[in-house]
């Protein structure tokens, strides 16, 4: 039988009726469609569908949308300000622009949440420390090296901004 969820995604309000057994990265991607999140494998192997909850990086596939009653939740759709216009990127997003820190794209959205995550809790990390936070993000593509270099790139320029 289908529950009443109430949550704010990005700074607003959302409501839907979902099946118990309806994932949080269905929910979003279907009911309120923002397929910004991915979906990979779907047993939380790949991070693909790497969303904020509360502030802390969950893997949508392996929570229930029932279980977001009341979290706050964050998907890529909401890290850029306003009209989700380049001139409004968050750094970490044009970092991985001007980084080439991409080529298909399919591992981004969870990438760049996994590493907003990380520069809220640490904001100087160190490479290392930029490595292990996105062991759990596959990428088929860019084999990382640029990827680490983006956020590396990001933090600099987030802790410069916040002086
Ligand atoms: Fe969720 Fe792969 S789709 S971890
Ligand atoms: Fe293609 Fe990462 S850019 S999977």
């Amino acid at each position: 039988m289908p529950i009443d969820i109430k949550l704010t995604v990005n700074g607003r309000p959302a409501s839907g009726s979902v099946e118990p057994r309806q994932s949080l990265a269905h929910f979003l991607r279907e009911d309120l469609r923002l397929t910004g999140t991915h979906l990979g494998c779907e047993h939380g192997v790949c991070g693909a569908c790497t969303v904020l909850v509360d502030g802390e990086a969950v893997r949508s596939c392996l929570m229930f949308a029932v279980q977001a009653q009341n979290a706050r939740v964050t998907t890529v759709e909401g890290l850029a300000g306003g009209d989700n216009s380049p001139e409004q990127l968050s750094p970490l997003q044009r970092a991985f622009q001007t980084h080439h820190a991409l080529q298909c794209g399919y591992c981004t959205p969870g990438l760049l949440v996994t590493a907003t995550a990380l520069l809220a809790a640490n904001p100087d990390p160190t490479p290392d420390a930029v490595r292990d936070a996105i062991s759990g993000n596959l990428c088929r593509c860019t084999g990382y090296i640029s990827i680490v270099e983006a956020i590396l790139a990001a933090a600099s320029e987030m802790r410069q901004a916040a002086r």
